[in-house]
């Protein structure tokens, strides 16, 4: 048999928690062929990756890439950390389908994608989808509709519950994203244009869940005080559709609340005995969104990301950016927005307490288009690896690759993928267990990941020597 690719010598983290075990593995058009002794096998391209490891290419459970997938292809904050699947169109925000177009002023917080409005250019998500397949990028997606672009392109009034016929033609736009590709739908109940929506709402929008075999992903209505009634509210969502929930990017926020962790996951496990739910998480104990007072009062330092007005104090403190301008920090606000923020007002207890949790997957939320990024976007894989698993051994590595791997491809049910397998797609990591680490800081967050070595997206090279390939072989991937 000749192959097109062999990695040889490698020590094998399979994705499945399984204990790494030495092996070559050999390419045939896009698939893992063989995983066995392959030392006097004929090949295109030989690999050696003698003393490191391969595993599965990480799969980003959590994303806001719609737009960088078209805009950056080669999507080097992701493909330089291992990752060659990302789940966009999280926290109710999607690039499409946009029959209304939009003009600026984008609202917050889908202006995270593109502040100016000219790329929520597709009608229809499968104009969207059409797109990314006749210009893939380098990493393969599965995407998510977001309710509250549903809402900004229907309602009249976002601070009401819709209408019964704005109801009906979301759920239209959710069944045409379906058929078109999209594996569920994303709320962001928190933020503005969808905090109106009672449950119910949610409900008669993604009805069309049950019939295409979609599921629910939510940035759920209140991550604070309230964070047990909004578990609540969102596996009452679940379970009425009779569909898989992923409680996006899981954290208590706010001094109050810390410790709560606690609470909060002894009521997921509960749960999960009676219908699907997963969760995932980001390693760091700040947050990052869109800039507004409020949220700076629950946090005990916050950082600005991007300013419309004021792109020069992106990076700044914004007690800094304050003293500076001579203004209270609510009049500072006032002055910056639209912008961005970074809130530390997580507890390092409750993140490691919540990363270690058994169905917790990883994923960024990283956000691309910020000027001066939560170092989440270049960082997150990498931490888990080399922070978390190798310096604070708070699990085995095999439990880290699983946690971005098999854990993932199996919530989302993305078939044949997340596992290194005979017949399976050969998206592959090859790194070094010993450098693998974040080099990305709230200082200088814009960093390639050290310890990476090769990445692999559908059996082509897409990173390698430190940087893009320039190779594009993702594809748009179904739920099985
Ligand atoms: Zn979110
Ligand atoms: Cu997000």
């Amino acid at each position: 048999m000749r192959y097109d690719m062999v990695i040889r010598n490698a020590s094998v983290i399979d994705g499945t928690r399984a204990p790494r075990f030495q092996a070559d593995i050999g390419v045939v058009n896009g698939r893992i062929e063989k995983i066995g002794n392959l030392k006097s096998e004929p090949s295109d391209l030989v690999v050696d990756a003698a003393g490191k490891i391969a595993a599965p290419g990480f799969i980003d459970a959590h994303t806001h890439d719609d737009r960088l997938m078209l805009s950056f292809p080669e999507m080097a904050p992701k493909v330089s950390q291992g990752v060659t699947t990302v789940v966009a169109g999280n926290c109710g925000i999607s690039l499409a389908p946009a029959p209304n177009g939009m003009r600026p002023p984008v609202p917050v917080p889908l202006d995270l994608l593109d502040d100016e409005g000219g790329w929520f250019r597709f009608r229809t998500f499968r104009e969207y989808v059409e797109a990314l397949r006749a210009q893939p990028a380098a990493t393969n997606c599965a995407l998510l509709v977001g309710h509250s672009m549903l809402r900004v392109q229907t309602l009249g009034n976002l601070g009401k519950p819709a209408s019964p016929a704005e109801i009906g033609r979301m759920r239209e736009m959710v069944d045409e994203a379906l058929a078109a590709g999209a594996i569920g739908v994303s709320t962001g109940l928190y933020y503005e244009p969808a905090c109106a929506a009672p449950t119910k709402e949610v409900i008669e929008v993604c009805r069309p869940l049950a019939s295409r075999n979609g599921l629910y992903c939510t940035h759920m209505r209140d991550e604070g005080d309230r964070v047990m009634d909004s578990l609540d509210e969102s596996f009452r969502i679940g379970k009425a559709l009779g569909v898989p929930v992923v409680v996006s990017h899981h954290k208590v926020a706010g001094k109050p609340n810390h410790g709560r962790s606690a609470e909060t996951l002894p009521l997921i496990a509960a749960r999960m005995r009676g219908q699907k739910i997963g969760l995932d998480c980001y390693p760091y104990c700040a947050s990052s969104t869109v800039l507004s007072f409020g949220r700076t009062l629950v946090a005990s330092k916050t950082l600005v990301t991007w300013s419309k007005a004021h792109p020069e104090f992106s990076g700044f403190d914004l007690k800094e950016i304050s003293a500076r301008l001579g203004l209270s920090v609510e009049k500072t606000v006032e002055k910056l927005v639209p912008a961005g923020a970074i809130y530390f007002s997580m507890d390092e207890a409750d993140v490691q307490r919540i990363l270690a949790f058994e169905s917790t997957m990883i994923g960024s939320d990283g956000l691309p288009h910020d000027a001066a990024p939560h170092p989440r976007l270049w960082g997150t894989f990498p931490r888990v690896l080399g922070h978390y698993s190798r310096k604070l051994n708070l699990f085995p590595l095999e439990t880290a690759v699983y946690k971005m791997t098999g854990l993932t491809a199996k919530t989302f049910g993305l078939a044949e993928r997340g596992v290194l397998k005979e017949g399976y797609a050969a998206d592959i990591v090859i790194f070094d267990e010993n450098e693998i680490e974040d080099a990305a800081s709230f200082e200088k967050p814009i960093q390639p990941a050290k310890g990476i070595d090769t990445v692999i997206v559908n059996g082509a090279l897409v990173w390698s020597g430190g940087k893009p390939s320039g190779a594009r072989p993702g594809r748009v991937l179904a739920r099985a």
